[in-house]
């Protein structure tokens, strides 16, 4: 069984199989940028893309991803291997204070955006509904997400991140 990951395939151990999949990547793979905050699946800070979707993984094992392609925010990059301009973008827009919901909502936003990069607000809202964020009050996220689209609209789909 592997598991591909940002790109990577890796080999899983039959010990693995049955690891909790955030566990798996925070521990074993050392990619701590996915976040677990309710541990029930209710808030979204744990997602990532699965085969370019959304997931909420804090409840998932290695096995139930094996075979597909995860992206985890490790994952998203400019074309330059830099920031992706999603990641600036909320950067730029002051949608980031304690950073808890902000991998989960960048992955989410990514996303909708590769399926829609002409978005109105009133889509980015609801694209966004279940990302649960604490601190900003949600206006500075659609403003960045808002913003990020003029680049999914005129950048090849291929190329709109690196993983
Ligand atoms: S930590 Fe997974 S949905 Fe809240
Ligand atoms: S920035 Fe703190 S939960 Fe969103």
């Amino acid at each position: 069984m592997t598991i591909t990951v940002n790109g990577t395939e890796h080999p899983v151990s039959e010990r693995q199989r049955t690891k909790r999949l955030i566990e798996f990547l925070r521990e074993d793979l050392d990619l701590t940028g996915v976040k677990n905050a309710c541990d029930v699946g209710a808030c979204g800070a744990c997602t990532l893309l699965v085969d370019e979707q959304p997931l909420r993984i804090c409840t998932k094992q290695v096995q139930d991803v094996a075979g597909h392609r995860v992206l985890t925010i490790e994952g998203l990059k400019g074309i330059d291997g830099g920031l992706h301009p999603l990641q600036q973008a909320f950067i730029d827009a002051g949608a980031i204070q304690c950073g808890f919901c902000t991998p989960g909502m960048v992955l989410t936003a990514h996303a909708f955006l590769l399926h829609n990069p002409r978005p109105s607000r009133a889509e980015i809202r609801r694209a966004i509904y279940s990302n649960l964020c604490r601190c900003t009050g949600y206006q500075q996220i659609v403003d960045a997400i808002e913003a990020a689209a003029v680049f999914y609209g005129t950048v090849p789909r291929t190329l709109s991140h690196q993983s």
